[in-house]
């Protein structure tokens, strides 16, 4: 058995049918106006220009960043000036602050591996300056923070990425104040289908591949193979969820019944309870031996994945990896037009961050594995 970084399809057995009991979760009850579109950063071109912001105007963003958010706030007509997150990765206010000119219509925060950061304090500047508040919460669905907010439901606008933390193809979800909403952008067209059958069997190959059926997984790999090379597959010419690269095709797709449809066999109450208490022993697991930075979850968090600090990260990635478990070393390089010395600051998330898989499939064997693994690489 292997263990992914993501979640896959195999964990949909575990909710076993339609969840018709009570109410979509937040961000997708009625109480959230919002809307689907293909991916994260799909929402964020959509949501952002919803805000009508004055353009040109400027929109402080963190100093800690995947890069292609920022992409889609350049391409939505905005500038980008960075602000810093301390070593703790949260919002340093002071920064921020000096940072102000008439220029700056929005503040841009993240999220990080769900973690929550001080949304009392963002709201409460941006209402003090004037300015619109958005919330990157592609790494924090179903979050709260530990006065039991949604993360998302304070921003004027928010963000989702749900194929990061739910087993779906592709996935974006923008929530945004109802009067924002109606007079928004229309309605998005579906993704093409050979994009969504195409990612839908890699999930398939993913979910094989984690339940060990390795002759299975070998007849769907060559399945997916002779699919992919009777569609004319490749990623450079059909869209494709993920990825670092801005791709301005995306912009016109929403999503397919397929992923809303999946999401509908989701329990999130489930999601946030394996996701917790795996974290939980994993942390505890290893925060002896190596740095945990976040050892203790906050109430109401969800988190994405366990981030530990190693000297040796490609080795220790490398055989994990020889174990069948999935680790993640993303975000690797600043944005281009990150300044040196902010960029600098972060080199040691950016070098040494290790994601370890906590998703809602694993259990505590599962967890117990991954931790000797870590473990045994360390020493
Ligand atoms: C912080 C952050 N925001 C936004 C995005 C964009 O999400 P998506 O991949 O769904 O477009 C990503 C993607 O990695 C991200 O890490």
């Amino acid at each position: 058995m292997n263990v992914t970084a993501y979640p896959t399809l195999a964990g949909l057995r575990h909710t076993g049918r339609l969840r018709a009991r009570g109410k979509p979760w937040f961000p997708f009850s009625a109480d959230a106006p919002g809307g689907w579109a293909f991916s994260g950063r799909v929402a964020l071109y959509h949501g952002v220009r919803l805000l009508h912001l004055p353009t040109p105007s400027t929109i402080l963003v963190p100093s800690y960043h995947e890069g292609v958010e920022l992409d889609a706030l350049i391409a939505a007509g905005y500038r980008i000036r960075y602000y810093r997150v301390d070593p703790g990765l949260r919002i340093d206010f002071g920064d921020v602050a000096r940072n102000l000119d008439p220029d700056v219509s929005a503040l841009y925060l993240t999220h990080y591996f769900g973690m929550p950061q001080p949304l009392t304090a963002a709201r409460e500047f941006c209402d003090t300056h004037g300015l619109r508040l958005i919330e990157d919460c592609a790494l924090a669905l179903f979050g709260r923070t530990p006065d039991d907010a949604w993360l998302g439901s304070v921003g004027d606008l928010a963000i989702f990425s749900i194929y990061k933390t739910l087993p779906v193809p592709h996935g974006g979800y923008y929530v945004a104040p109802a009067a924002l909403s109606t007079n928004g952008n229309g309605k998005l067209r579906p993704p093409p289908f050979k994009s969504t059958l195409v990612q839908s069997l890699d999930l398939v190959h993913h979910t094989l591949d984690a339940a060990g059926w390795s002759g299975i997984e070998r007849a769907a790999t060559r399945a997916a193979a002779a699919v992919k090379g009777a569609l004319g597959w490749n990623r450079g010419t059909t869209v494709a969820s993920g990825g670092p690269r801005w791709d301005a095709r995306l912009v016109d797709y929403g999503v397919s019944a397929w992923t809303r449809q999946l999401v509908r066999f989701t329990d999130p109450e489930l999601v946030v309870r394996r996701r917790r208490a795996n974290y939980a022993q994993l942390a505890k697991s290893l925060r002896r031996e190596t740095s945990v930075p976040f050892p203790d979850l906050p109430l109401g968090t969800c988190p994405l994945s366990l981030p530990i600090i190693v000297g040796e990260r490609d080795r220790v990635h490398e055989q994990l990896a020889a174990q069948g478990i999935e680790a993640g070393k993303y975000w690797p390089v600043s944005h281009p037009t990150c300044p040196e010395d902010l960029a600098a600051e972060m080199s040691m998330w950016r070098e040494h961050c290790l994601e370890l898989p906590i998703h809602q499939e694993l259990d505590k064997e599962d967890i117990d594995r991954v931790a000797d693994a870590v473990l045994n690489a360390l020493r």
